[in-house]
């Protein structure tokens, strides 16, 4: 049937279905900056103004919007003139991954429509409906006000981050240039995996696994297979058996290899069963549903210590999965292992006091608001070509090769932007499939994880049960530090070893203790598997290991604040445990050559007003106000396994061509690796076309995770600039009859002394095209076997309703030692959405299942993410360290903000009631249960 909508102004009729919904007419016409998160209107990214009114498209019927007038994201530019929204939010550092981005600014726009003058609420509350997982809310909010302004010609306060003008010298690293993508993800323009169009192009859809373990007796998928516009169905039956690991890893993976494309066995409800391509995504759907599985049901296990009993079901009883690391799937251990320094009976024997206690952490998902999504088809050559939402392009293109029958080289694998990834995007999930499909049609693939498949079969980070046992003299000496945990990775062991060996060398020896004992084993259930979250272990061990240094400082009446500042590292310690918990390997020595931990401290005591706390503390009536504080240590790459390498090409007219596997995330990576060529080559950062990431055309990288790009990629990147700076040199020496060392780069010239110069766009011409021509270019490599750590302070105040056990977070302050800075506005952007999503980790999220391992609520109405009206006052803050390992004494910033809200807010709720909540998420009723004394539910 035929509709008629004005989209943007243009009148114009659409084709539609019955059921197509407004968002598939939309993008079916090409409006790609209409976004597809969820499907039932709860994330917003799909927003468009429909007669005025901001609508969710995604459950909206095209029909319904018949004669309507339709705004997008597409229409706001005008006469190739940014709106004011959409330059605020490019200019401050409101964008990150982009993808939230067209639907927060349909939502902003109409507010501004009806609402010039907003106030800060009014955009709050607007925001709200669009999630966004990246930000944090602070810059997209402050955007939405100076837009306003600026709409009314009234001055606008600049709203920049104090620069990093500290690098005293620096022209371009240390200074908030815009991002790189910014005008391309505030404009809407086709940069995701799903803003193609290709001729031909076949729908996959999944069957999974409705039980939580079974075998497959008979599958027969004849019925599906005959129905008209199915175009393949693969089952266990049709695609080679050949083992590998989902997690994207380093060559060799130190995660078991459990996984197969399709298997006999299903582990979870939601596992793979089989998998359709056809003409339309109904038809796929409609052919799942012909899919005849008779399943032979297996005896279920959820929890990870019944699951280590003797007589447990074993989850991986076939004989063709193998592991590293203590791996034993006998007995359902997925990994473990044991380390330790010093003597722990001796340490507890001469502690003063010694405390112990179990702290549980829960199963969280990463939810990018763009789920997995994968694109496969053949080239002119018969290559398998892949465009999929991945941190690890090339990883990827490795460990599918085997899989497919295919070599890597067989392989392309292209990486656009994505819309987030949190290190769920670290794994294969679906490049498998696609390929499979592609190869088996030979027509172009699409695979989409709706949000419930997202929730249901992706990844999370590891649930864990942590019991911490310490011991400290009187006047506040740690004598011993032990941490035991068990961990939850559900039907596969994506990251068992490796989440939970960084649980314990980033927590642990952030305290100088003379005897540290730190044991771990990772375990398989039938719960949808755990794997790579920001963090990677991180959150789980500093909440437990923070809550417990606040109770040794109560007990031993010391200032929690005095109390950690007492103990922890300091610069010129060594790590005790870096050389024992490597990446599945042995590690490397680690000297702390920065530490900005006190003037992290400093800073958070001030801004949060924790000298005066004692006199705040109690409120009248069932209110109670309390602050708590947590250190965090985090890690800069994984020492002598990262490694990125970067290719660097001089043009004609003095531009470069920069080429990196490294992966934007939306973290503003690839900003900064061009801000720190543009440094050494003395251009601006406009001067640098930075493209990232194509195994075809770009170097190797890892790709994106361990906090390693601004530090090992950007290395790469320095060292390949210093390259082709050296040749500029020899050209243009040359060209001036001067000396190569005597000559500047800088104001896109080379200076010789005395003020002598040609342009970089002269040298280009000449090296091309006059004299000794020759191409000015570079590749370089980079690998560290340092891994300087950042530091952070977080400080928390809440309120508690002692009544209903509500916990309102009122402030976060943290304060990130993350070395130097090369733009302080995406890094700020990184420190400001960490807090938030670590504050769903503190207060909200949690994955619950029912008896049969069912997940309650696989949506984003019972999976709650901290939304925009829901955060508290947040202050973050950059305390500038200067490392000498990293390139301008950059060290890691992305992670290091997910470590220490949950245990600052617990510590917190402790001050304010005097209870101890020691699993978290603090919802409630958890936390009225503690205040009444009903520890469990
Ligand atoms: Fe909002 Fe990524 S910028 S979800």
């Amino acid at each position: 049937m035929q509709i008629q909508l004005t989209i943007n102004g243009e009148r114009k009729t659409l084709e539609v279905t019955p059921g197509t919904t407004l968002l598939a007419a939309l993008r079916g016409e090409g409006y790609h900056g209409v976004k597809h998160g969820c499907d039932t209107g709860e994330c917003g990214a799909c927003t468009v103004i429909l007669n005025g009114e901001p609508v969710t498209s995604c459950n909206l019927l095209a029909v319904q919007a018949d004669g309507a007038t339709v705004e997008t994201v597409e229409g706001l530019e005008q006469n190739g003139r940014l709106h004011a929204l959409q330059e605020r939010f490019a200019a401050n550092g409101a964008v990150q991954c982009g993808f939230c981005t067209p639907g927060m600014l349909m939502v902003a726009k109409a507010l501004l429509d009806k609402n010039p003058n907003p106030t800060e609420a009014e955009v709050r509350t607007a925001l709200a409906g669009t999630m966004c997982r990246c930000t944090g809310y602070v810059k997209p909010v402050a955007a939405v006000l100076q837009a306003a302004a600026d709409l009314a010609g009234a001055e606008s306060e600049a709203h920049h981050e104090a620069q990093a003008a500290a690098q005293a010298g620096y022209k371009v690293v240390g200074h908030s240039v815009r991002k790189v993508d910014a005008s391309k993800l505030v404009t809407g323009k086709a940069t995701f995996v799903d803003d193609i169009e290709l001729r031909g192009m076949l729908h996959a859809r999944l069957l999974m696994s409705p039980h939580a373990h079974a075998r497959i007796r008979r599958i027969d998928a004849t019925r599906a297979r005959a129905l008209p516009g199915v175009h393949c169905v693969l089952t266990h039956e049709d695609v080679p058996r050949v083992t590998f690991t989902t997690a994207g890893q380093s060559w060799p993976e130190p995660s078991p290899h459990d996984s197969r494309s399709l298997d006999d066995k299903v582990r979870f409800v939601g596992d793979r069963v089989a998998a359709v391509a056809a003409e339309t995504p109904e038809i796929a759907e409609q052919a799942l549903r012909l899919i005849e599985v008779d399943y032979e049901i297996l005896p279920a296990i959820f929890d990870p210590e019944a699951a280590l009993a003797p007589g447990a079901p074993i989850i991986h009883d076939e004989k063709d999965c193998d592991g590293i690391g203590g791996y034993d799937a006998a007995k359902n251990v997925a990994a473990s292992i044991e380390v330790g320094v010093g003597d722990m009976a001796r340490g507890f024997a001469e502690a003063d006091v010694v405390l112990e206690r179990t702290y549980r952490v829960p199963q969280v998902q990463q939810t990018p608001i763009e789920t997995h999504i994968a694109i496969a088809w053949l080239d002119e050559d018969s290559r398998l070509v892949m465009r999929t939402s991945t941190q690890v392009p090339f990883h990827v293109r490795r460990i599918i090769a085997p899989v497919l029958g295919l070599r890597p080289g067989q392989i392309r694998v292209i990486k656009p932007r994505i819309g987030g990834g949190f290190g769920v995007k670290q794994e294969i999930l679906i490049e498998d499939i696609v390929g499979h499909l592609a190869l088996r049609t030979h027509r172009p693939v699409r695979l989409e994880l709706s949000r419930e498949e997202e929730f249901m079969a992706s990844r999370s980070r590891h649930p864990q049960i942590i019991r911490m046992k310490m011991g400290v003299k009187r006047d506040g000496t740690l004598t011993a530090n032990e941490m035991v945990l068990v961990a939850n990775t559900g039907g596969y062991g994506s990251h068992a070893l490796t989440v939970q060996t960084n649980t314990g060398s980033k927590a642990l020896p952030i305290y100088r203790c003379p005897n540290i004992h730190f044991k771990a084993t990772t375990v398989y259930t039938n719960l949808p598997p755990a794997g790579a979250f920001r963090g990677y272990g991180g959150p789980q061990g500093f909440f437990a290991l923070e809550s417990h240094m606040d109770e040794l400082a109560g007990a031993i009446g010391m200032d929690p604040l005095a109390f950690r500042l007492k103990n922890c590292l300091q610069t010129g310690d060594t790590n005790p445990l870096a050389k024992a918990l490597g990446e599945g390997r042995e590690g490397f020595e680690q000297k702390i050559e920065s530490c900005g931990l006190p003037e992290c401290a400093e800073f958070g005591r001030q801004a949060i007003g924790w000298d005066e706390r004692q006199a705040t503390a109690p409120t009248e009536g069932p209110k109670r106000r309390g602050l708590g504080v947590a250190f965090a240590m985090h890690g800069t790459a994984i020492p002598g396994l990262d490694m990125g390498a970067a290719s660097l090409k001089m043009n004609d007219d003095g531009t470069f061509n920069l080429l990196v596997g490294a992966t934007d995330l939306g973290t503003g990576a690839d900003t900064v690796l061009a801000q720190m060529a543009a440094e050494v080559l003395g251009c601006e950062v406009s001067d640098i076309i930075i493209y990232s990431s194509d195994t075809d055309f770009t170097p190797f990288d890892v790709g994106a995770y361990a906090s390693s790009t601004t530090y090992i990629s950007g290395g790469a990147v320095v060292k390949a600039a210093e390259d082709v700076a050296g040749q500029i040199r020899e050209v243009a020496a040359r060209m001036l009859e001067a000396a190569p060392e005597e000559l500047d780069l800088r104001d896109r010239k080379v200076f010789a002394p005395g003020g002598r110069s040609v342009t970089l766009g002269d040298v280009a011409l000449n090296s091309l095209h006059v004299v000794d021509q020759k191409q000015i270019m570079a590749v370089a490599s980079k690998i560290s076997y340092d891994s300087p750590p950042p530091f952070a302070v977080t400080f928390a105040e809440v309120e508690v309703d002692t009544e209903t056990g509500q916990v309102d977070v009122k402030k976060l302050v943290m304060a990130v030692d993350a070395g130097q800075i090369v733009n302080p506005a995406t890094a700020m952007g990184q420190v400001e959405g960490g807090m938030v999503q670590a504050l769903g980790y503190a207060v909200a999220e949690e994955m619950r299942y029912d008896d049969a391992g069912r997940m309650w609520g696989p949506n984003f109405r019972d999976y709650r993410v901290i939304l925009a009206d829901e955060t508290p006052e947040i202050v973050a803050h950059l305390v500038h360290t200067n490392d000498p390992f990293g390139p301008f004494g950059v060290k890691a910033l992305a992670e290091i903000p997910l470590d220490g809200v949950a245990p600052a807010v617990a510590n917190a709720v402790f001050a304010a009631t005097g209870v101890r909540v020691a699993e978290i998420p603090l919802t409630p009723e958890r936390v009225w249960r503690a205040l009444a004394g009903k520890e469990k539910e």
